[in-house]
């Protein structure tokens, strides 16, 4: 039996149910954000590290761990001086105190000699506690330190 009256009052217990998670928002410094933008540089040496020449046209994936479970948010790939911008827009089930998300590159890189045959090229992802205007809205700000082989 749904009279108006409880359909109108199931409806607003969904509207106030599915509002839930604003409240756990993923913020920076009190400014609520929609997405992470990760920027780093991928560079033709021993290491994936600068110094060297940027390598262009590599894909970087951005993985996080989500409630345990490690899952690609996100990928880009390196412009003409090796540098990428992966965007996750993505949020849910992940945490500004408590990140755990890296870049990951696939070798071999064919274009780069210098790097390894085999393995993934791996980079811890930090935010840097500032917030951009992207076209998707207020994005955080995040780099990433240096690249080891994994
Ligand atoms: C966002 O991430 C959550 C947690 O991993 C997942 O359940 C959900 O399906 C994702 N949403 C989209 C639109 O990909």
């Amino acid at each position: 039996m749904a009279s108006p009256t409880t359909s109108l009052l199931a409806l607003i217990l969904f509207a106030i149910a599915t509002g839930l998670p604003a409240a756990h928002a993923f913020a920076i410094n009190g400014q609520t954000v929609l997405g992470i933008q990760v920027s780093g540089t991928l560079a033709c040496s021993a290491t994936g590290n600068l110094p060297g020449n940027g390598i262009a046209g590599v894909l970087a994936s951005v993985t996080c761990n989500v409630n345990g479970t490690p899952t690609v948010l996100g990928v880009a790939t390196t412009n003409l001086n090796g540098v990428f911008v992966a965007l996750i827009t993505n949020l849910s089930g992940l945490d500004p105190n408590s990140l755990s998300c890296a870049i990951r590159v696939n070798l071999p890189i064919l274009t780069c000699s210098l790097l390894p045959r085999n393995g993934v090229l791996q980079a811890k992802v930090n935010l840097k506690g500032t917030v951009s205007q992207a076209t998707i809205g207020l994005v955080a700000d995040a780099t990433i330190g240096p690249f080891s082989i994994v």
